[in-house]
């Protein structure tokens, strides 16, 4: 666990605060000076008094790596424990990844577990011609000296939900294998889970197919087990995300800086850039799994609204396509036709499950970013 008292953290925070403002950029304000109705952020006077505590489930990832720095390095989170489970790379490449990543940013102490090899039913699908044969862009950083714990994810994140219940977030940026798997192992889990702040889906087409989002798409029944689960989620999808676009002046920002982290990040993120397509005679990186990261750090950064978001399983084009109602009624594809047209054709109650990320203020997001990766602590 994080040995660093409050204290020392928002000491530490407010000497990034000060280097940033220095050049020009002003630090987000911790996450719990703000309350979050539908759709509209309220600046409440709370003070912070302290972190919440999340759970990282994860592929990384060259946007994985980005945003386990970002929580590594934001006071106002207590990273209890990070997963790993295949997605963009196998399993193979993204357990070691993790071990990397939580070394590189000097937290050996956060315990980090083996999760699922493959999605429940399906096929492993990768995004290797995204984040490199390695996951973290082709960039070779050296072997962990760090091991996974023995436990396995879904073992690992029971005992720490059941052991705090009502306290942890489980913030899961890649395919939902792990996290459906803890759910169907354990029923009486889910009352237990704080919340689910995913990165994935979208209410605006996919980025894997023109239906489905990556994660959604790895692994769709997964992510209907969690849209099942009853457990409050904060989905942030392509919607936002593909509007928080890194740029080569982000990286040269974060080469600048002398700390392990920046330049570990700015690494990974010149790799990326070499094998990512233009766009607008300009190179971008979408900052997916950072922006749900910073969405747990400063609410603002993103505006939400109510939806009841259900996932396709049985498309043959569109399997994990997230479908998003803002009203009821909830109507589903009509039955096929059997020849008994006595019964009614079923129209559920609108009820919303999630509260879905559908606007996001760029410079906000990355006025945080990049000032929590490039300060010296
Ligand atoms: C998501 O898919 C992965 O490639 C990224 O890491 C992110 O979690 C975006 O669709
Ligand atoms: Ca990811």
């Amino acid at each position: 666990m994080r040995s660093k008292n409050i204290f020392n953290n928002r000491r530490d925070f407010l000497r990034a605060s000060a280097a940033t403002l220095a050049a020009g950029a002003l630090p987000a304000l911790p996450s719990s000076l703000f309350a979050v109705t539908s759709d509209s952020p309220v600046r409440s006077s709370a003070v912070p008094s302290k972190p919440q505590r999340i759970i990282i489930d994860t592929d990384p990832g060259v946007d994985d790596a980005m945003a386990i720095f970002l929580a590594l390095r934001s006071p106002e989170l207590k990273v209890e424990a990070i997963t790993a489970v295949s997605g963009n790379v196998p399993l193979a490449f993204t357990l070691p990844n993790a071990l990397r990543l939580v070394e590189i940013a000097g937290h050996p102490e956060v315990p980090v577990a083996g999760g699922a090899a493959f999605p429940l039913v399906r096929r492993l699908v990768t995004a290797a011609y995204v984040h490199g044969n390695n996951g973290l862009g082709g960039v070779e950083f050296p072997e962990a000296k760090i091991k996974p714990v023995p436990e396995t994810a879904t073992e690992l994140i029971r005992r720490i939900v059941r052991a705090n219940p009502g306290e942890i977030t489980i913030a899961a940026v890649g395919p939902l294998t792990n996290i459906a798997t803890v759910l169907k192992s354990d029923p009486g889990i889910a009352k237990l889970i704080k919340s689910f702040a995913l990165m994935g889906g979208s209410l605006s087409g996919g980025n894997i197919t023109p239906a489905a989002e990556f994660n959604f798409y790895v692994d769709p029944e997964a992510a209907r087990v969690v849209f099942d689960s009853g457990v409050p989620i904060l989905m942030v999808g392509l919607d936002v995300t593909h509007k928080v676009l890194l740029r080569e002046s982000h990286v040269r920002t974060l080469e600048a800086a002398q700390n392990p982290v920046s330049q570990a990040a700015a690494k990974i993120m010149h790799a990326t850039f070499g094998r990512i397509a233009k766009t607008n005679d300009e190179t971008v990186v979408a900052m997916h799994d950072p922006l749900t990261i910073a969405s747990l750090i400063d609410p603002s950064v993103v505006t939400l609204r109510d939806y009841y978001v259900q996932i396709e399983t049985a498309g043959e084009l569109t399997a994990g396509q997230s479908i998003g109602y803002s009203h009821g009624p909830v109507r589903r594809s009509p039955p096929f036709d059997t020849g008994d047209t006595a019964g009614e054709i079923p129209v559920e109650e609108y009820k919303p499950n999630c509260k879905v990320a559908v606007g996001v203020d760029p410079d906000k997001f990355f006025n945080l970013l990049i000032p929590r990766l490039t300060a010296s602590a």
